[in-house]
């Protein structure tokens, strides 16, 4: 592919709002019936700007579905004791189908043991261990909404997997293992690389579908891509711009990648609401689970 084709946007926005509508549907049809409205309980731990927008988001999402959603918000102090005690309350309500623990929680509190105290089907963000453990067997289960969401993405788009090299850029439970693994799946020959990756550019630049999630801003050069690859920008960064104007970016040098790909996701727009929407899906998935409406 020549160097001046401009890459077509992986629109995120747009998928995502069709999944929603999906949703919507759905919830309409079991309310409809009678039967009460999905909840969704969301834990957030003291004031991280980027984590406040980011629950405020999920709870506006989740009216736009139809479910209900209760927030139990915590000081940054609060003890572990207290937030575990919240998550048994939740475990233990009718109404609630899914359970979401904001990440990430303040340094005193023990992340895992929190994930852990979650039960399984109602982790609506995938992130217990006994899901992950599904995920990897390769059997259906909740899974983390990020990774999820991207597969989605991919598939709308119709880009394919099989054979293709595929490269993830980060090794977080959150993303970089859990897509690794979906992409494995779906039989893309997958390499991991993280922050001690030597000959990163190099194994980046053999690569037909690449996800980058490692948490620094514009960290992967247009050089670096190969040129028809496939790219998904998992980062998102707030920066200070010219004057006082702040500019979001991601993980990928989106202006240098763009001419380079065959496809690329924007930051914002593209891979943050598919995270979203993929929630959604996994609380309605709990939901009906839960009341037989499968
Ligand atoms: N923090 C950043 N992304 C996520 C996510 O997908 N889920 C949760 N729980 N916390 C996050």
């Amino acid at each position: 592919m020549p160097e001046t084709q401009i890459a077509e946007i992986l629109d995120g926005k747009a998928c995502a709002a069709d999944t929603r509508n999906g949703l919507k549907e759905r919830v309409s049809v079991h309310t409809g019936k009678g039967n009460r409205a999905p909840g969704l309980a969301v834990i957030l731990v003291g004031d991280n700007p980027a984590s406040e927008l980011y629950v405020k988001n999920k709870i506006t999402a989740c009216k736009n579905v139809g479910i209900e959603s209760f927030l139990h918000k915590f000081p940054a102090d609060a003890s572990e004791e207290e937030v575990m005690k919240t998550v048994q309350i939740l475990n233990d309500s009718d109404t609630v189908d899914g359970i979401l623990v904001q990440l990430p929680l303040p340094g005193h509190l023990n992340e895992a043991k929190i994930l852990e105290a979650m039960r399984p089907d109602k982790d609506a963000d995938g992130l217990h261990p006994y899901n992950l453990g599904l995920l990897l067997s390769g059997k259906p289960g909740l899974q983390p909404c990020t990774p999820a969401g991207i597969m989605v993405l991919l598939d709308k788009y119709n880009v394919k997997l099989e054979g293709v090299k595929a490269t993830v850029i980060g090794r977080s439970n959150l993303v970089g293992k859990p897509i690794a693994l979906m992409l494995m799946q779906r039989n893309a020959t997958v390499t991991i690389c993280h922050s001690r990756t030597k000959n990163l550019k190099e194994i980046v630049q053999e690569t037909d579908v690449l996800v980058v999630a490692i948490g620094k801003s514009q960290f992967v050069q247009g050089d670096w891509i190969k040129p028809g690859a496939v790219v998904v920008d998992v980062g998102i960064h707030y920066e200070k711009g010219e004057g006082d104007k702040s500019i979001i970016t991601g993980d990928v040098d989106y202006k240098a990648a763009k001419p380079v790909a065959k496809m690329i996701t924007p930051v914002p727009g593209g891979v943050g609401p598919m995270t979203v929407a993929q929630l959604l899906a996994n609380t309605v998935y709990s939901y009906e689970k839960r009341l037989g409406l499968q």
